[in-house]
């Protein structure tokens, strides 16, 4: 049995589609646990077809499996009604999707307010995705949120959309002056949505524990990365959910001592979207190199995103803060053809040379990135398949990174395709 958190250990955007390719199909249930259609990435099958997913678990791709969308995800009913539609014009079976009675609605005024806030903050902007993720946070934790459940019960449902604009609209109209919601059209506009999904709403905690008591495999899918935790992430410039490991056990409603193993996906560069500090981030050709080599643009929103080389310090942290077992090194294609490859081995701020995260976002705005060369490869390595196939200079820079970021790599990403993957060490297979 085994219970793996896959968590982006960057900022997102690492390139989790190949894990879950790697273990989706050995897995009985995958799990979201936070996040929710801010969340983008793409899934390229056997046959070549290629699904970008944003809220639903990738598990909805394969045959057989149970998705969840825990009670830490929230929930955008538009959006998920957009995505299943797609998925079933394209015959994907989505009978296997359930979501979690305590999750979290995205309201039509929580994206209103995302997309006016950042509007008015101008430049100090997060560079959010504009789609309401963290005004439905916030409402959660204000305890003035809308839940899946709530759907399934039509007076209270009318009453906390009433209530919650009753504050939205004298936020909207006073404070940004925008025109004001009608709760009566959100109202039946959500209850004609929630007539296509309420069969789907469970209380997944439960059905997990019993999967888990019976031994199946569970695969819990972070989105975003451990650097966009709004814990642990480069605060303000967060998503406003937990993507860290802790943030499974506490989004799908496990109890921490489930999990079994932690796998984080590191992309062998680093890329970051919206705002925000960045140490290594490149503004010059190799930036540019970067971008469009390792075809460096959002699935979700279409926006470019920022580029620069691999950084240890940010690894190390990663796994400091989710206790990451294993390593999913991706896109290590991308490096393929330069003289030298950098890699950030520490920071200097101040004058003073740093190993680890500074301790406050002041000194990590301030961090300049402290580079070792190391030789480069020219070989084509897309087609290698084993480790002892990758050219020496290759194998010392997996090594190199394995040895700064403390923890071993178990599988490396060599091109885009499913099976363009080396494999060191199975972890379903160890788990049994
Ligand atoms: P929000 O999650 O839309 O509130 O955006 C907050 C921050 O997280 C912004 O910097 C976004 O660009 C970033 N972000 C949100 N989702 C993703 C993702 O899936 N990949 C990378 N960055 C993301």
């Amino acid at each position: 049995m085994a219970v793996m958190v896959l968590i982006g250990a960057q900022w997102g955007d690492e390139g989790k589609g190949k894990a879950t390719d790697l273990y989706g199909e050995r897995v009985q249930w995958v799990v979201r646990y936070q996040g929710g259609n801010n969340a983008g990435h793409t899934v390229v099958l056997p046959d070549g077809q290629k699904f970008a997913i944003r809220l639903i678990p990738s598990g909805i791709l394969t045959p057989g499996i149970t998705n969840v969308i825990g009670n830490g995800v929230v929930v955008n009913p538009g959006a998920l009604l957009e995505e299943l539609g797609e998925l079933e014009k394209r015959e994907v079976d989505t009978s296997g999707l359930l979501i979690s009675a305590d999750a979290h609605l995205v309201m039509p005024y929580h994206v209103a307010i995302d997309r006016v806030t950042e509007r008015y903050l101008g430049k100090a902007k997060i560079g959010t995705t504009g789609r309401g993720i963290g005004p439905a946070y916030q409402d959660k934790v204000a305890r003035m949120g809308v839940r899946a459940q709530d759907l399934l019960d039509e007076s209270i449902l009318r009453q906390k959309i009433e209530s919650a604009l009753e504050l939205k609209n004298q936020i909207l109209v006073k404070v940004y002056n925008r025109k004001a919601l009608d709760p009566g059209k959100i109202f039946d506009d959500v209850l004609e949505q929630a007539a296509q999904f309420s069969h789907r709403i469970a209380d997944t905690r439960l059905l997990l524990d019993q999967a888990i008591s019976r031994g199946e495999h569970v695969l819990m899918e972070g989105s975003q990365g451990t650097l966009l935790d709004v814990d642990h992430g480069t605060y303000p410039f967060v998503t406003s959910s937990n993507p860290t490991s802790g943030g499974a056990a506490v989004g799908a409603g496990i109890g921490a001592t489930r999990l079994t193993a932690v796998m984080g996906i590191l992309k062998a560069y680093t890329t970051r979207v919206g705002s925000g500090p960045f140490p290594t981030e490149l503004h010059d050709e190799w930036g540019e190199y970067l971008r469009k080599t390792g075809g460096e643009v959002g699935v979700n929103t279409g926006r470019d995103r920022r580029c620069g080389w691999f950084d240890a310090v940010i690894a190390r942290y990663a796994t400091r803060v989710n206790g990451i077992t294993d390593y999913f090194l991706t896109k290590l294609d991308v490096l393929s053809s330069l003289e030298q490859v950098p890699i950030c081995v520490g920071y200097r701020v101040d004058g003073e040379q740093l190993d680890e995260m500074p301790l406050t976002q002041t000194d990590f705005h301030h961090a300049e990135p402290v580079y070792e060369y190391l030789p480069g490869w020219f070989e084509d390595i897309t087609g290698c398949r084993d480790f002892d196939e990758l050219p020496a200079n290759a194998q010392a820079y997996v090594r190199r990174v394995e040895e700064l970021s403390g923890s071993r790599i178990s599988a490396i990403g060599v091109g885009p395709g499913r099976e363009q993957t080396i494999v060191l060490h199975d972890i379903l297979e160890e788990q049994g």
